[in-house]
């Protein structure tokens, strides 16, 4: 979630810790018959879990064993032996028993404290509210289990980069499934279509995407950011607007000062989309074909002039600044000091971002109030642009009449000098 940068210190800190811990704490857990036996199997699924685990593990780095979580004995070298009845072993867990396995210490506080003690003990309980959770409680085993995200062996902190559900690799872990056709398919929306696949395509093509991946904005969404990390479920009515607002909040702001919000399910969504979602344009707005305010509203009702009025003023205003901004480029060629024009014009851009975040109330008035203001800034430099260009032309005229006179005077003078000699 946003608190990633938080964990990721965190991690980093408690990692460094560590590492200089890491032996100590290798040294202190009992030598295990389950290791020994488990590395020496030739096959990959008996022997990969002893691997990993004695690969990068949070667990064995916090002293823990094999059978912390399967039980059995881990004295015994014999097998029967160390997995005697009597032991408690536990096997290859399963479906809900893997969320008893993991929860067991995941959701003991008094635990959990003595090694991180800032950290949540819920996911368990967010887990159970989940599509996911409330789908296995209903005995279907094809959904996220705490393994199908975090792996079983090799689990690593959250932050650590080659985690499956560090920020940037979270959308493969997810899309392992969400974009597996069969592994997905029978499951519906409540509209009864089937449930996309999608999700992924989509969201590579968004501006989320672009900001994390090209732009190196770690703050930009990835899928556990508007699903949430543990409670995956599509946020229901009326709360997206709150999943989108929790990094864009001033237009979720205004947005819940219109009369969307009271009317649109899907509040940004409506408008937006939600996995490709694309970098918005001023076409977006108004009445023409491209415009999506047409998709609802249709000519002379009040949408569609409030639509047609803020986008002509947008309009109003962009010609206004690339006439002053025409206008100061020729002065600065003449030679002039524009400096402060430039700012001035950079003031009037920033009112046209301001008029478009504005513009999520949509109600014309503050819109005009923030464009006009954008307006005034491009009077004021146009008429100074102009003085400027007059100032240039008069100077240029000073320079020609004084050239002129000069001349004049060297005709005189070779006159003079010509009637002299003869
Ligand atoms: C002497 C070798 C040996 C020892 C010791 C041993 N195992 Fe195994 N284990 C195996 C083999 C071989 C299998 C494959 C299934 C079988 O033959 O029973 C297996 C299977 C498993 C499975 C998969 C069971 C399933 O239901 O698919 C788990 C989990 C497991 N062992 C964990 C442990 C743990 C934990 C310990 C220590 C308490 C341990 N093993 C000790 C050899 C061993
Ligand atoms: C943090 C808990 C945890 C620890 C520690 C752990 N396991 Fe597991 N293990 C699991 C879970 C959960 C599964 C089921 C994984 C799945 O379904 O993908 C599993 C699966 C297995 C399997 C079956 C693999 C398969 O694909 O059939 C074996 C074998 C196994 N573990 C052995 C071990 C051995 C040996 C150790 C110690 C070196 C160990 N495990 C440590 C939780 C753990
Ligand atoms: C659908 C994928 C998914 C499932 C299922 C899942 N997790 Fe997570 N888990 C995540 C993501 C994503 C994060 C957060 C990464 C971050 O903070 O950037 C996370 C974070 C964590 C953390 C770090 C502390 C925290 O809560 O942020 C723990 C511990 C954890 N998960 C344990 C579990 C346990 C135990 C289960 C099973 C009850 C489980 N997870 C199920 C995806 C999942
Ligand atoms: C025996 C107790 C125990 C069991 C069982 C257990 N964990 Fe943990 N787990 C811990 C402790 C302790 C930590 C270390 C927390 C820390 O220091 O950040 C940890 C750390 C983690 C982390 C890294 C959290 C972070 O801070 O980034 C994840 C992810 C995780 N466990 C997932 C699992 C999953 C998945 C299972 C089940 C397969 C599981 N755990 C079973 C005790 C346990
Ligand atoms: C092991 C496969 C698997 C993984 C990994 C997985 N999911 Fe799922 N997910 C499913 C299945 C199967 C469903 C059930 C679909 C249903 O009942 O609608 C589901 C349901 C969902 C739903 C509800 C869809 C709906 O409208 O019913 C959301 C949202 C979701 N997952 C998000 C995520 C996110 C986010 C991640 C990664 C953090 C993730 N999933 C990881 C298999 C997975
Ligand atoms: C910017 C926020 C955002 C991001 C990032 C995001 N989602 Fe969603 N997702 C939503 C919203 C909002 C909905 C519900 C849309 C609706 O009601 O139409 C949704 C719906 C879903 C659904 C239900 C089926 C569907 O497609 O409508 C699944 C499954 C899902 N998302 C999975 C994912 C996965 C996997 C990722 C990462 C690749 C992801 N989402 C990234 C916001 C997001
Ligand atoms: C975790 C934070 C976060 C969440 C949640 C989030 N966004 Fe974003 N969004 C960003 C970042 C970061 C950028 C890229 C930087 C920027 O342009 O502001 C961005 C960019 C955008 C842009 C393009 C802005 C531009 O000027 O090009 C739109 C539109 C957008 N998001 C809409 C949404 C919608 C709709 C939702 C909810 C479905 C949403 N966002 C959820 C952080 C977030
Ligand atoms: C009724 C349709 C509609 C809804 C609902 C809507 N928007 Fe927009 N949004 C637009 C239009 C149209 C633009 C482009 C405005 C322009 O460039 O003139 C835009 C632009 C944006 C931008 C980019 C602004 C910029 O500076 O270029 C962001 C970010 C954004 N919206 C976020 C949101 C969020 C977050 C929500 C929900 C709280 C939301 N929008 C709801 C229509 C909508
Ligand atoms: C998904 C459908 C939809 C889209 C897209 C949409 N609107 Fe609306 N809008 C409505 C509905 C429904 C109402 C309430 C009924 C009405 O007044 O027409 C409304 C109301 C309004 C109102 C208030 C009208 C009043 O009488 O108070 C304004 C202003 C408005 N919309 C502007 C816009 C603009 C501008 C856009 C494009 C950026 C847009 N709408 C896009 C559906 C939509």
């Amino acid at each position: 979630m946003a608190t990633w940068p938080r964990n990721f210190l965190f991690a980093a800190l408690v990692g460094g810790v560590l590492a200089s811990a890491a032996p100590a704490a290798a040294q202190a857990a009992p030598p295990s018959g389950c290791q020994t036996c488990h590395g020496d199997q030739a096959q990959p699924a008996l022997a990969a879990p002893a691997r990993d685990f004695a690969g990068t593990d949070v667990h064995r780095d916090r002293g823990f064993t094999c059978v912390d979580c399967h039980g059995g004995n881990p004295n015994e070298t014999d097998k029967a032996k160390a997995k005697a009845p009597a032991t408690g072993f536990k096997g290859k867990p399963a479906g809900q028993m893997v969320i008893a396995v993991c929860s067991r210490c995941h959701s003991d506080a008094a635990l959990m404290r003595k090694y991180a003690p800032k950290q949540r003990v819920d996911q368990a309980v967010e887990y159970a509210t989940s599509v996911h959770g409330q789908q296995l409680a209903k005995g279907d085993t094809k959904v996220a289990t705490c393994v199908s995200c975090h792996g079983a062996h090799g689990v690593r902190l959250v932050g650590d980069a080659q985690s499956p559900v560090y920020v940037l690799n979270v959308a493969t872990t997810c899309t392992k499934c969400h974009a597996d056709a069969d592994r997905m398919k029978g499951y519906m929306l409540p509209d009864g279509s089937p449930l996309p696949t999608d999700q992924r395509a989509k969201y590579e093509k968004s501006v989320h995407h672009a900001a994390m991946v090209k732009g190196n904005d770690l703050s930009a969404p990835t899928c556990n950011d508007c699903h949430g990390n543990h409670g995956a479920a599509p946020p229901g009515v009326g709360a997206i607007a709150n999943v989108c607002g929790t990094c864009h909040t001033v237009f979720a702001t205004k947005f819940a000062l219109s009369t969307h919000s009271q009317i649109f399910d899907r509040s940004c969504v409506e408008c937006h989309g939600n996995h490709d979602i694309a970098e918005p344009t001023d076409a977006m707005l108004g009445t023409d074909k491209a415009a999506l305010c047409t998709n609802c509203h249709t000519e002379g009702d009040n949408g569609s002039k409030a639509a047609t009025a803020m986008r002509s003023e947008i309009e109003k205003l962009k010609e206004a600044i690339s006439h002053s901004q025409a206008l100061v480029a020729s002065a600065e060629n003449a030679g002039m000091e524009m400096g402060e024009q430039s700012l001035a014009l950079r003031e009037a851009a920033n009112q046209l971002t301001l008029a478009r975040t504005e513009m999520h109330a949509f109600d014309p008035k503050p819109v005009s109030a923030v464009l006009q203001a954008g307006l005034g800034i491009t009077a004021k430099v146009d008429s100074e642009g102009q003085a400027a260009l007059a100032e240039v032309s008069y100077r240029r005229t000073g320079l020609a009449v004084s050239l002129g006179a000069i001349l004049l005077v060297v005709v005189a003078l070779a006159l003079k000098i010509r009637s002299l000699r003869a």
